[in-house]
């Protein structure tokens, strides 16, 4: 069996730490077991660059991380990652802002990564490189004569072409993408996007999942991530997670609870969220004192000021929602800015009624399918979930909404808590069977398969 080696900015961390990023989450669960390297980030920003390799085992698996040097952090992760592709892949090209020396420098980190990979490349491996992050990293791998297969899965959305083309650069980096061997997308759409700007920008041609273009043709195919559905419902039971029901219900004493969990992220619809609670509450007297709002937010990117904007502006909402509603014993949110382990988090899951997960734009959104595997067969809550998030193609049993309709969300919450017993089981039971079908060992392997069937000439150039 060829051993893997997997690229992503995010590396770990590994064990039952918080951690807050679906990449992360899902690729633990996928490496823990095959072994392998895993390389990218340390996470650390140090004065100079110094492409050093840090090694660490942990079981099977190694990682090997660079630190980034305060220029490189601020251009290639802060400046092109997260202020120009990260808005434009979820189609916020008003937030956008694009620099040439940003670019240089996520061309920079590209190569310097690649580079520092290499000798690490055996013969039979296969390597797997992750998100928008690393869009050019098989470029420049095969520049320095790499001839295994390199496979690319793109975690967010990809964008139509007509927001895709206000990039400057958008040609240098689609091409770039030519240079891997599978383009791995979570969704049909995501994938079709894909293929429709390399048929009407660039002149290429595709058939079945195969696309030509550059003279190179890449197979392109959804492969939408799941989640480690038993071990994820088996949490609920874990000491940690009994604990946080426990509590979480005593404290309720009887009343309930609708949970969000997202980073704090201007995609996940957190304003237009909190609005819709309000509504809600101010629609149906019944849910006052009764029903309440737990968002858990832990902060994310706090360097790009969108992130820091958005902070400020939920900190005032959930000021003005609670000072407007509250009672001497009752709460209407309860916002928390920070991270759990998911074992805890399976423990509140469960403890909600209501699992609230309406993003403007999302890859996949595993809190929707965590959200599902928590609860309890014979009790379940229920999923109120985005259109907008590539999950709601799998989910279709879930309450779907249209994150931009305050009220439609609103009416939604309200047939979330007062769906019958039996609507909710039927629910649960259909949602249930498509993320423990499609889960991320189906994810792993199929990707895994499409990827070591790849005909490649030649050996490493490692
Ligand atoms: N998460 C966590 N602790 C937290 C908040 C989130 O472990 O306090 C995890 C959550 O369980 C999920 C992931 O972070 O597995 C978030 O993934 P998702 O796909 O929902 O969104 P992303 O953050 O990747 O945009
Ligand atoms: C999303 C992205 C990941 C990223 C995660 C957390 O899930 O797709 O690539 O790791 O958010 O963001 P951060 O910038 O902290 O890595």
């Amino acid at each position: 069996m060829s051993r893997l080696i997997v690229v992503s900015n995010r590396v770990g961390p590994i064990g039952d730490a918080a951690r807050a990023g679906g990449l992360a989450v899902a690729l633990v669960e996928a490496l823990k077991s095959s072994g392998g390297i895993w390389f990218g980030w340390t996470g650390d920003v140090i004065e100079e660059a110094d492409t050093r390799l840090k090694l660490e085992s942990a079981g099977p698996l190694t990682l090997a991380t660079i630190d980034l040097s305060a220029d490189d952090f601020d251009a290639y992760y802060n400046g092109f990652a997260n202020r120009s592709l990260w808005p434009l892949f979820h189609f916020r090209t008003g937030l956008v802002q694009y620099d040439r020396d940003n670019f240089a420098g996520y061309s920079r980190v590209n190569a310097a990564f690649a580079k520092a990979l290499l000798p690490l490349v055996q013969q039979d491996d296969l390597i797997w490189v992750h998100d928008y992050h690393f869009l050019l990293f098989a470029e420049e791998l095969r520049k320095l004569g790499c001839t295994r297969p390199i496979g690319h899965f793109l975690h967010i959305p990809f964008p139509p072409r007509e927001l895709l083309t206000t990039l400057p650069n958008h040609e240098e980096l689609v091409k770039a993408l030519f240079a891997f061997d599978i383009l791995g997308f979570q969704t049909e759409h995501d994938r079709d996007r894909f293929f429709d700007y390399v048929r009407m920008e660039v002149g290429g041609s595709i058939l079945g999942d195969k696309a030509r273009c550059f003279n190179r043709t890449v197979t392109a195919r959804a492969f939408p991530i799941g989640i480690d559905a038993g071990t994820f419902a088996n949490f609920a039971s874990t000491d940690d997670g009994q604990k946080q029901f426990a509590s979480m219900r005593d404290m309720l004493r009887g009343r309930r609870q609708i949970i969000g969990v997202d980073r704090l992220d201007y995609t996940k619809g957190l304003p237009e969220r909190f609005n819709a609670f309000e509504r809600m509450l101010e629609d149906h007297e019944e849910h006052r004192g009764e029903v309440s709002l737990l968002q858990v937010a832990p902060p994310s990117r706090t360097d790009v000021s969108e992130y820091q904007d958005l902070r400020l502006e939920l900190e005032g909402m959930a000021g003005h929602i609670n000072g407007r509603f509250a009672e001497f014993n009752w709460t209407p949110i309860r916002y928390l800015n920070r991270s759990f382990a998911r074992q805890a988090l399976a423990g509140l899951y469960r403890a909600s009624h209501v699992g609230l997960v309406t993003p403007l734009r999302d890859g996949m959104n595993l809190v929707a399918k965590e959200y599902v595997a928590a609860q309890d067969p014979e009790d379940p809550g229920v999923l109120v979930l985005s259109r907008f998030a590539g999950a709601a193609k799998q989910l279709t049993d879930a309450v779907i909404v249209n994150p931009y309709d305050v009220q439609g969300m609103a009416d939604a919450m309200n047939v979330a808590l007062t769906m019958p017993l039996d609507e909710r089981k039927d629910r649960y039971t259909k949602l249930m069977k498509v993320i423990s079908e499609e889960d991320i060992g189906h994810w792993r392997t199929s990707y895994l398969e499409a990827l070591s069937s790849v005909e490649h000439a030649g050996v490493t150039g490692g």
